[in-house]
């Protein structure tokens, strides 16, 4: 899954990619949906009874840099373990090059140790990259890799006069600052998505759904079985049936984990953004309470998906960054959300375009959605979704550590 192969370079690329970027993998999130269950009824918890019901409390962990878990950190280290990878994925998209440009030998997680001479530049460019905003930019992160590489390995020194004398391309803002003139208020978008799915008393009946489909990472041939099951107000957990063993994603609307078998780290405890990642999906898992989900709302000007006029409205989950939903204007349905993920050398965006809404029990669900990050994408399709299943809250706490597995690199 995950590809690190920007796009429009896939066809360059010798051999299928072999590594899955799963620490980022919880990024595929999902949307809504949820199903099988074993047991109970639980009734609408809240996060007291969830801690209860999941066990006895864990240490708190120790924040994972870099340095604990690769072997061959020089530049990078102090980089929390959950930013290593989009650190990555931010060079991919800026140089326009696939991992393998840096990385000749992608059989296994020692292999991404081994230096070359890219990866050698590479590290020269943080640095100068690094001094450059120090001393020029009162170590702001003005000028990123992306300033000057824009896509390409080799950035350009001439000016394109085809470019200069062509239709300006609108770059959407990474964060609306404030409301756009002309523009309805938020709550008034927010209304109308509620309805559109079929209101809110409907969405109110519908406190859990497990769902069953397939997941298909960007270069895999194969689809994998995935299933969804979620609890109001906010717990969610998929697990990926892959060929190498199931693969976790688990919130129990405080904590949450990654458990893949042959990742760096088997069982990842999520903290900062990808913590937050994982609740947004939750959230948004149970639509009727969006206004309550996120504060500070936020009208920013229209723009378009497919042609398709679309309203822009950011909503802060208490993250570093606030999310972008994106609703069709016609319809009055989230059609995308766009997040962000730090990393020390920039941000990378993280895109969730929602399609195929049908009805479940009276409410209109998403039954796919496409997962874009910087360095993969993957596409999710239900099949079957359930509202209402009893489901035990086991299935919301921590996951077991998987059996190693063999690498994830296939
Ligand atoms: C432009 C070059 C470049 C690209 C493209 C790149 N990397 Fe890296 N990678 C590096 C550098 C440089 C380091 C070492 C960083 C340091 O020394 O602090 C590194 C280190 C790593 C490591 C740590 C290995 C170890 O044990 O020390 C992994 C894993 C890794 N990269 C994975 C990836 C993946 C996956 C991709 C594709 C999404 C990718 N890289 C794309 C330059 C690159
Ligand atoms: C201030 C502009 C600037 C920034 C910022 C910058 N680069 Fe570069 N980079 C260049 C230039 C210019 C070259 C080409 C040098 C040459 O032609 O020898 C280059 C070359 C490279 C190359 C070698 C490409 C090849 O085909 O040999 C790599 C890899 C690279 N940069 C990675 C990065 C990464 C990763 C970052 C972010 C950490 C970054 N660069 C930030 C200007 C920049």
């Amino acid at each position: 899954m995950a590809l690190p192969i920007p796009p429009g370079k896939s066809e360059l690329r010798a051999r299928p990619t072999t590594i899955r970027a799963t620490s980022i993998a919880f990024l595929l999130s999902i949307g809504f949906a949820g199903v099988p269950v074993r047991g109970q009824t639980t009734d609408q918890t809240g996060a007291q009874t969830v801690v209860q019901q999941t066990g006895p409390q864990l240490p708190a962990q120790k924040e994972l840099l870099a340095e604990d878990v690769y072997k061959n950190i020089q530049v990078l280290r102090g980089t929390p373990e959950n930013q290593f990878l989009a650190t990555m994925g931010f060079f991919s998209a800026s140089i326009g090059e696939s991992c393998e440009f840096c990385h000749d030998d992608e059989s296994s997680w020692a292999g991404y140790a081994k230096d070359n001479a890219h990866k050698q530049t590479a590290r020269k460019m943080i640095l100068m990259m690094n001094a450059i905003n120090q001393s020029y930019f009162g170590g702001s992160r003005k000028l990123t890799c992306y300033s000057c590489h824009r896509g390409t390995d080799l950035p350009k020194v001439t000016p394109n006069l085809a470019e200069q004398y062509s239709a300006p391309v609108v770059e959407e803002p990474d964060v609306i600052t404030e409301q756009a003139a002309g523009e309805p208020p938020a709550e008034q978008i927010l209304d109308k998505y509620i309805q559109a799915l079929g209101g809110a008393q409907r969405l109110a009946s519908i406190t859990s759904f497990g769902a069953k489909g397939t997941y298909q990472g960007y270069a895999e041939i194969e689809k994998s079985p995935i299933e969804i099951i979620a609890q109001a107000p906010r717990q969610r957990v998929t697990i990926i049936h892959t060929s190498n063993g199931a693969w976790t994603t688990t919130y129990d609307g405080r904590a949450g984990w990654v458990a893949e078998p042959g990742r760096p780290v088997p069982l990842l405890e999520l903290t900062g953004q990808f913590l937050e990642a994982v609740k947004v999906d939750a959230n948004l898992a149970f639509p009727g309470r969006i206004k309550q989900s996120f504060s500070q709302w936020r009208v920013g000007y229209p723009t378009t998906i497919n042609d398709r006029e679309v309203e822009v409205v950011q909503g802060d989950s208490g993250g570093i960054f606030p999310v972008k939903l994106y609703f069709d204007r016609e319809s009055g349905l989230l059609v995308r959300q766009v997040r962000y993920t730090n990393s020390p050398v920039g941000l990378s965006p993280t895109q969730i375009d929602y399609t195929n809404y049908r009805d479940v029990s009276g409410v209109k669900m998403p039954f796919r959605w496409t997962t874009t990050w910087t360095d993969g994408r993957s596409s999710t399709e239900l099949g079957e979704v359930k509202a209402n299943l009893p489901i035990d809250a086991a299935i919301f706490a921590r996951p077991a550590a998987p059996a190693s597995g063999r690498p994830v690199t296939r």
